[in-house]
């Protein structure tokens, strides 16, 4: 019998994903989340990686960890607690972590945290894949749902390559299935944009037939001169599928995995 898979973060917007493609595959789930959940086909363990409250029966047993959970205020602690909980577990399972694009080039708290995190999991010893995505579809839209409220629209003179959950989630399942690599090649979304552009489709796409004014505002700082030099951008591997007007069309739908 294929060994049990342990999704951390299960209800998260990229790891819920994650659960449905391995439950749709009749692939052996458990997915860990701070509550106590249920639902079809999918064995739920309720846990805590601030205090390492139930990791162990989590981890317990599993040959693989996809890990999607993520706590922004405390992630190198929450990883850490991971590590130590699977190398005591004696099972030494394959550790798949998603970080960001620019983690290492991009001098924001959290990328820090994920760049330190990436880290803690390639010091375990342990055998792993560090996947690095772009941003979220959703991410972007949030960014720019704020701006696009004002008359005039401030644009940063950046650029996004959004990439969807969905093509998140195949692609680590896939790496989850494989042998352990390490760092694994980065993974973009399907087109590099313009922030004025994906603010002219999102505001298309919310037909109330606003225009765009753009404002271009320059963000100073080390942070500003990171997205500037396109460091969250991977355009040599624009392996996703879902452009970000699909995406914007696709609001509102209900999603598939549905737990208690
Ligand atoms: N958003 C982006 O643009 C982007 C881009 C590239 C990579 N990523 C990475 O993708 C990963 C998933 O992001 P996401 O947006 O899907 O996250 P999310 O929707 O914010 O979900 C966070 C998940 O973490 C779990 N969680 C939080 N604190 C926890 C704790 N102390 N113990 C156990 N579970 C905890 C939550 O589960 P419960 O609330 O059920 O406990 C939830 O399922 C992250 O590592 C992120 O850095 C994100």
């Amino acid at each position: 019998m294929a060994e049990q898979i342990l999704v951390t973060g299960g209800t998260g917007q990229l790891g819920r994903v994650v659960v449905e493609r391995l439950r749709a595959a009749e692939a052996p789930v458990r997915a860990l989340s701070r509550r106590r959940r249920s639902s079809e086909g999918v064995e739920w363990t309720a846990g805590d990686l601030r205090d390492g409250r139930g990791i162990d029966v989590a981890v317990a047993g599993v040959g693989t960890v996809i890990h999607c959970a993520t706590d922004y205020r405390r992630e190198v602690q929450t990883v850490r607690t991971l590590v130590e909980a699977a190398r005591w577990s004696g099972q030494t399972p394959h550790l798949v972590y998603v970080s960001i694009v620019g983690v290492d080039k991009i001098p924001m708290g959290y990328y820090q945290a994920k760049l330190a995190a990436e880290k803690v999991i390639a010091d375990s010893g342990m055998p792993h894949t560090i996947l690095r995505a772009t941003q979220f579809h959703s991410l972007v839209r949030t960014i720019l749902a704020g701006a696009a409220r004002l008359p005039l629209v401030p644009v940063p003179k950046f650029r996004f390559q959004p990439v969807d959950v969905r093509d998140v989630a195949a692609r680590l399942v896939e790496l989850a299935q494989g042998e352990p690599r390490g760092r694994a090649a980065d993974f973009g979304g399907p087109e590099v944009r313009t922030t004025e552009d994906l603010a002219r489709a999102l505001l298309a796409a919310s037909g109330k037939g606003k225009r765009l004014v753009s404002v271009p505002v320059p963000v100073p700082g080390r942070i500003g001169r990171g997205y500037a030099t396109g460091a969250n951008l991977a355009p040599n591997h624009a392996d996703g599928v879902v452009t970000f007007e699909q995406y914007l069309a696709e609001q509102g739908k209900p999603t598939a995995l549905r737990y208690r």
